[in-house]
């Protein structure tokens, strides 16, 4: 990550993320600006899969949360990044989590596997009782 510059020119999207409403607000948000920094429609459609998994987690794990997407840049390099930061429970073991059909809500179990497969990468930390923050990136 630290190869990654915070000095993006565009100013980063930032959104609460309450209800159904909000994921698809969301989505809409990570669609236009895929499209705007270039990304063809495949890696748009995984932007938006990414974007809603992330936020659905959000709200049914951990009540809610924020959501935000970053325009990045390293060396030549450009792409998106997803966070996705909440205050909710937290996860007890991120490996589990990771794997898919693991589910505690009794769900597929397969939002955060199918978010690792379509980024080019993905970083977790999670604390039990404090919250969980996702990042996602996807390089042009
Ligand atoms: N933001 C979060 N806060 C707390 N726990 C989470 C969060 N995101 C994921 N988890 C935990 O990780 C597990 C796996 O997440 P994943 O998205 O893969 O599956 P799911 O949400 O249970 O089901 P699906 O996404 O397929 O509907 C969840 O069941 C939950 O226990
Ligand atoms: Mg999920």
């Amino acid at each position: 990550m630290s190869a990654i510059r915070a000095d993006s020119p565009r100013p980063y999207f930032n959104l609460s993320i309450n209800n159904e409403q909000d994921v698809g607000h969301a989505v809409r948000e990570a669609r236009s600006e895929a499209y705007l920094a270039g990304f063809d429609k495949p890696n748009i459609f995984k932007l938006c899969t990414i974007v809603a998994e992330l936020c659905r987690n959000m709200l049914y794990h951990a009540g809610g949360g924020e959501f935000v997407i970053r325009h990045i840049h390293s060396g030549n390099r450009s792409g998106i990044e997803i966070e996705a930061l909440d205050h909710g429970p937290g996860i007890a073991d991120i490996s589990m989590a990771m794997q898919d059909h693991f589910s505690t809500r009794g769900t597929l179990g397969i939002g955060l596997p199918a978010v690792k497969r379509l980024s080019d990468e993905m970083h977790i930390e999670s604390e039990p009782g404090k919250g969980t923050v996702v990042k996602a990136l996807k390089w042009l």
